[in-house]
């Protein structure tokens, strides 16, 4: 692949670096995207059907059981040479934010740190009456677990449709992305809001923006740069090639 050097330069005398990552940075992991046309989870499953504080007052148990089922892939997968690469980048810039929409929490696994987690981590539950979170439960296959202090429903520590994202981890993606010199856009389909809105508010404020997919997105005509291909093979080559071992 050919690796612009001014892209190469750029991102060796960068100090302020910001990345949003979606699902497809986990799909060489062997985790399903959600809107690919062959096996997206949104193209089998009804979003508002699974993902809506709506469908958890409907059927709790489905729901439960539904993100009980996507917990255990989640345990059966292991980061792959993208979520290393990151972490290797990190090393190199002295602000470096991680943002990503994914709650498998496999940047965390790779050892990213700080990983700022827009939409929640699935191996998290917390109380859907009193927000406490719970640091285990018992699942009997039958009921959904009860919150140890108020005997609500436990739910995943997820961002449903219609829910407002954690206040402080956009603040902090909001800020990220206004002041970053570079911006990457990762294996995201980029039309999920608010988090879409982050590589055009550093565009904005002249920022370039980089984006990695297999396939182009509404942000790609704005993209300074744009790589097409997966990412688990075009961060590693980039990251070899600005910083080379
Ligand atoms: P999507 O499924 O919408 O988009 C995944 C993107 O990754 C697509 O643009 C693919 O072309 C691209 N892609 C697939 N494999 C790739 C690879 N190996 N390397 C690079 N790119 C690849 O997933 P998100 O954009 O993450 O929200 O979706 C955003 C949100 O929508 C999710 O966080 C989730 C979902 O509803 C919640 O659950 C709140």
């Amino acid at each position: 692949m050919d690796l612009p050097l001014d892209l190469i330069n750029l991102l060796r005398t960068s100090h302020r670096v910001a990345a949003l990552t979606g699902a497809g940075v986990s799909q060489e992991s062997g985790l399903r995207t959600f809107r690919d046309s062959r096996d997206g989870l949104w193209k089998q499953y009804q979003p508002e059907e699974l993902a809506s504080p709506a469908a958890f007052a409907r059927d709790p148990k489905l729901i439960w059981d539904w993100y009980a089922w996507r917990r255990e892939a989640i345990k059966a997968v292991r980061p792959n040479a993208g979520h290393y690469a990151l972490v290797e980048a990190a090393r190199h810039i002295s602000d470096f934010t991680l943002v990503t929409q994914n709650v498998d929490g496999l940047h965390c696994m790779a050892g990213s740190s700080k990983v700022i987690e827009l939409h929640g981590n699935l191996q998290r539950v917390r109380c859907s009456q009193c927000g406490e979170f719970a640091e285990d439960w018992n699942d009997d296959g039958v009921n959904v677990p009860r919150c140890a202090l108020c005997g609500g429903l436990l739910r995943p520590h997820v961002v449903w449709f219609g829910e407002s994202l954690p206040r402080a981890e956009l603040e902090l993606a909001i800020e990220a992305s206004r002041h970053c010199e570079l911006f990457f856009s990762i294996g995201t389909s980029g039309v999920v809001q608010p988090a879409a809105t982050l590589a055009y508010a550093a565009h904005n404020r002249g920022a370039a923006v980089v984006e990695i997919n297999t396939e182009r997105t509404p942000l790609t005509p704005k993209a300074d740069y744009f790589f097409q291909g997966k990412s688990g093979e075009i961060l590693p080559e980039l990251v070899q090639a600005v910083w080379p071992k």
